[in-house]
């Protein structure tokens, strides 16, 4: 398999990977950083996110030194500003968009012409129960993480007809880096949870899975019950 992977070098993104090359897979990283894996069967394109006309370039590389052939996407790059309304500016919301959403959405633009083509596809979103349920302190990583999740659950059933899959993985809380990196207005969120490694196990399981929208962990399909059936509270 072709497999296109955004951030791959912490977290989840890092553990999905150790997961996935046990197989014979050919990998395509969009990296914000210089990575140190090196394998013969691992391409690199280094690139900040929310940069989409240096996207563009990488993409066009990917195209072709891919053959054209991308088999599954994983949109797992994301990152957050944290705080109250008040204090979050609309450029703040305009950076978790551009990562988070607009940057995916062009990925996978690019490279649905080509899997409708060779009549398969798996796009894979790592969602988060904030995209579901909005969270205090979180509107801005909130609103990019729902505006993913419903593309997602969109072009599922516009793309089923194609042999191309998408869906949203949602890990639920996971010990990674995430908290420590983001910017924080006046409020630090500390990231508990499961460990990275055995949610990677969980999100390759569920990998070629034909359902729209899968829950590594209970709490966040709770969360995804609560909003689905409100009467149930
Ligand atoms: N951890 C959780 O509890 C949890 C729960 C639900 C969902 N998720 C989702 O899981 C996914 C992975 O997050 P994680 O927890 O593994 O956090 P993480 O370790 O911070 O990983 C995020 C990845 O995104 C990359 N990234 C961020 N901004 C970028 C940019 N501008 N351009 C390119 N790459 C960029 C990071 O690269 P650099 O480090 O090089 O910037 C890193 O590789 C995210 O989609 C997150 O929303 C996490």
């Amino acid at each position: 398999m072709n497999i296109l992977i955004t951030g791959v070098t912490s977290g989840l993104g890092k553990e999905i990977f150790n997961e996935l090359k046990k197989d014979k897979n050919n990998f395509f990283f969009l990296l914000n950083r210089k990575s140190k894996i090196r394998s013969k069967n691992v391409k690199t394109y280094n690139v900040d996110l929310s940069n989409h006309k240096h996207l563009k370039g990488k993409i066009k590389k990917i195209v072709n030194q891919s053959k054209k052939r991308i088999d599954i996407i994983i949109c797992n790059a994301a990152q957050g500003v944290f705080g109250n309304i008040t204090e979050i500016n609309i450029n703040d919301f305009r950076d978790d968009m551009e990562v988070n959403f607009y940057s995916h959405l062009l990925i996978i633009k690019s490279f649905l012409p080509y899997m409708k083509k060779n009549k398969y596809g798996h796009i894979v979103n790592i969602a988060s129960g904030a995209g579901i349920v909005g969270l205090r302190n979180s509107a801005s990583y909130s609103v990019s993480k729902s505006c993913m999740q419903i593309l997602i659950e969109s072009i599922h059933k516009e793309l089923t007809r194609y042999n191309i899959y998408s869906k949203n993985i949602f890990p639920g809380p996971t010990k990674t880096n995430f908290t420590k990196k983001n910017k924080y207005i006046g409020h630090k969120v500390n990231m508990t949870g499961e460990n990275a490694s055995k949610i990677a196990k969980i999100v390759i399981k569920n990998l070629y899975k034909k359902k729209i929208n899968i829950f590594c962990q209970k709490k966040t399909f709770g969360a995804f019950l609560i909003k689905t059936f409100p009467n149930l509270k």
